[in-house]
């Protein structure tokens, strides 16, 4: 499976199988963090057969079921933590479901389990995605429209098919909240206002990145454009 492909076949799954991480996808995820966490500054973590954090234990924990491995989403303060995180964080995300994996977003459902990963006092845990061998797919998302998550007019065809990608990403609470501009072959992107609008509109970008072959969040994040 391409990354493309990931972007059309990942849905958020809550409930997983017994199957643990082989060490092939073990490693493989570990690298793409370690890019990750060099290129973007962060301190993404895998947490490997830990239970407590979806308590495991316990047949229900909210709408999760058997969630043993996640990702840590922790980084330095700073301005601009939940874009990088959303962006580099949806890096491992499609990566992990070209590897037969899925995964799921989680924002406030889970336990903060410090004990388990490395937290320095200078930085955050924002979330955590969980990760694993789902007992399906998952389901499609419903979606808003091009015309409301956009903004101009002539838009060429990868810009077109990069807001199809980003409307396909994983929001909170499918809110979508996030506006792409055409302008002057162009191309910027704004968060609304909503929980982790910041951390989604990472998200929805590395979508864009993917399908269009534009490559341009990085640096509006770098020109303090965001
Ligand atoms: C930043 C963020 C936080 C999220 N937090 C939670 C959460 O706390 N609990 C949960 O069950 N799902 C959470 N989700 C998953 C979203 O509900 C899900 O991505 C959305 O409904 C779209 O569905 P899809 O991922 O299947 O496309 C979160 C997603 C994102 C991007």
């Amino acid at each position: 499976m391409t990354i493309h492909e990931a972007i059309l076949a990942r849905h958020s799954v809550r409930h997983y199988t017994d199957a643990p991480l082989t060490t092939e996808q073990i490693e493989t995820l570990k690298a793409e963090m370690e890019r990750c966490n060099t290129e973007g500054n962060l301190h993404l973590q895998l947490i490997i057969n830990e239970p407590n954090c979806f308590q495991a234990e316990k047949p229900h924990y909210g709408k999760f079921q058997n969630v043993r491995n996640y990702i840590a989403l922790v980084g330095q303060r700073s301005k601009d933590l939940d874009e990088r995180l959303g962006y580099f964080g949806e890096c491992v995300v499609l990566l992990a479901q070209t590897l037969g994996l899925n995964t799921c977003w989680v924002g406030l459902t889970y336990k903060k389990t410090p004990d388990a990963m490395q937290i320095l006092p200078d930085e955050r845990l924002r979330g955590v995605i969980a990760i694993g061998t789902g007992v399906d797919g998952g389901v499609q998302h419903k979606s808003k429209s091009f015309e409301a998550v956009t903004e101009g007019k002539d838009f060429p065809e990868w810009f077109q098919k990069g807001v199809a990608a980003a409307l396909l990403a994983p929001t909170a609470i499918n809110q979508q909240k996030f506006r792409f501009s055409y302008k002057e072959d162009q191309v910027s992107v704004k968060a609304g206002l909503g929980f982790f609008a910041h951390m989604d509109l990472g998200i929805v970008a590395y979508h864009f990145e993917i399908a269009s072959g534009h490559s341009f969040f990085l640096n509006q994040l770098r020109t303090g454009k965001s």
